[in-house]
C-alpha cells in the first residue's frame, strides 16, 4: 500500500507539473484527496491492516499526503499569477493614445496681484505682510477708530471665538511696518481681506494692496501723482478717473478713486449698479493720531496712503460682470486666463 501511495506522489508530481489552468489543478487534487481520491481511499483503508503495521503505515501516508497538499498550493500559486497576467495584458491596450496632461492656469486674481505689486515695485515700494486673523488694536484701534465707530459692527466684521477679527482691510499692515521700519518709507501690502458682504461688486473674501509713503513734506500732491501714474501704467491712457472726498478715521483728508466702468463703457450696467463708475480704491493723507501711535512725530513726517480693491480691478480689465465667478473655481471660467 505505502509502495502504491509513493507511486501516486510520483505521478501527481507530473500531472502538477504540465497542469496549465486552475480548473485542472482542481481536477488533480479531486483525484486523489478528494473523498474518493486515490490517497484519501489508502488512508481509509489502513484499518484492514495488521494492528501492528497501522502506525507506521498511517504516519508515512499522511507525510505524502501533506507533501501532495504543499505541492497543490505553491503550484495554485502560480497558475494563479499566470492568469492575472494574462488578464492584465488582455485589458490593457498599449496601442491606445494616452489621457494627455492639462496645463494649469493662473488664476485672474493673482495674474493682476502681481501686476499690482510689480508697477509698484517700480516706483520703488517695498513689500511687507500681516496675518489675516488680526488683533482690534492694528485693525481698528491703532488706526484711529473710535470705540463706537459703525466699521467695528458685526455686521461688516468676522469676529472669531479666539478674540481675533478677520482683518477687514490691508491698513492694519500700515501698522505693523511702520512700528517695524523707520520713515522715510514706502511700502505696499498685498493680501486677502474679510467683510461680511455680498453682491456682483462685493465678496466676503476679498483682495487688497495697501500702499503708503511717509517721509518730510509728502502732501496730496504726491499721493495723486503716484495713483495716477499706478492708473495710467495698469489701465493704458484710455480711462476716465475721478477723486471723490470721503471718510476714513485714519486718513485726513480723504479721497475714493472711482474708474469710468469698462463693463458698459460707463452707461451704467449691473456692476457698476447704474452709475457709470466703479470705486476702485480709498486714499488719503495718515492721520496725525496713526502717525503717533506708531512713535512717528507729525510735526517732522507726513505720509499718504491707499488701499486698492484688487478684485474690482481684475473685474474691469477682464470685464466680468460678478465678483463671485472669481470664487466658484469654474474650470470653464479659470481656464481662460493664463
Ligand atoms: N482701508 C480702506 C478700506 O478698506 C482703504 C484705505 C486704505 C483708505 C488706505 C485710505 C487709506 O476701505
Amino acid at each position: 500500500m505505502i509502495n502504491g501511495a509513493i507511486n501516486d506522489l510520483a505521478k501527481a508530481r507530473q500531472e502538477l507539473a504540465s497542469a496549465q489552468s486552475l480548473e485542472q489543478l482542481e481536477q488533480i487534487r479531486v483525484s486523489y484527496l478528494g473523498r474518493k481520491g486515490l490517497l484519501t481511499e489508502k488512508l481509509s483503508s489502513i484499518k484492514d491492516l495488521p494492528p501492528e503495521d497501522r502506525r507506521a503505515a498511517g504516519q508515512e501516508l499522511n507525510r505524502i499526503k501533506r507533501e501532495l497538499e504543499g505541492l497543490l498550493e505553491s503550484r495554485q500559486a502560480e497558475l494563479g499569477k499566470d492568469a492575472e497576467e494574462k488578464d492584465r495584458q488582455q485589458k490593457i491596450d498599449v496601442t491606445l493614445p494616452g489621457f494627455g496632461t492639462e496645463r494649469g492656469s493662473r488664476h485672474p486674481v493673482s495674474i493682476i496681484l502681481e501686476e499690482i505689486v510689480d508697477i509698484f515695485e517700480g516706483m520703488g515700494f517695498s513689500v511687507e505682510e500681516g496675518p489675516d486673523a488680526e488683533t482690534d488694536y492694528y485693525n481698528f484701534t491703532a488706526l484711529n477708530f473710535p470705540k463706537d465707530h459703525p466699521a467695528r459692527d458685526m455686521q461688516a466684521t468676522f469676529y472669531l471665538e479666539s478674540g481675533l477679527v478677520l482683518r477687514t482691510h490691508t491698513s492694519p499692515v500700515q501698522i505693523r511696518a511702520m512700528t517695524k521700519l523707520k520713515p522715510p518709507l514706502r511700502v505696499i501690502c498685498p493680501g486677502r481681506v474679510y467683510r461680511c458682504d455680498a453682491d456682483v461688486s462685493h465678496s466676503p473674501m476679498f483682495h487688497q494692496v495697501e500702499g503708503f509713503q511717509v517721509d518730510r513734506h509728502i502732501n496730496f500732491a504726491h499721493l495723486k501723482g503716484v495713483l495716477m501714474q499706478f492708473l495710467k501704467e495698469f489701465f493704458g491712457g484710455d480711462i476716465k478717473i475721478r477723486f471723490r472726498p470721503s471718510f476714513f478715521p485714519f486718513t485726513e483728508p480723504s479721497a475714493e478713486v472711482d474708474i469710468g466702468c469698462l463693463l458698459c463703457g460707463g452707461k451704467g450696467c449691473s456692476a457698476c449698479k447704474q452709475s457709470g463708475w466703479m470705486e476702485i480704491l480709498g486714499s488719503g493723507m495718515i492721520h496725525p493720531n496713526v502717525l503717533k501711535n506708531v512713535g512717528y512725530d507729525p510735526e517732522q513726517w507726513s505720509g499718504f496712503a491707499f488701499g486698492i480693491g484688487v478684485d474690482r480691478l481684475a473685474m474691469l480689465r477682464y470685464k466680468i460682470d460678478h465678483i463671485r465667478l472669481f470664487y466658484e473655481n469654474d474650470l470653464r471660467f479659470l481656464k481662460q486666463f493664463y
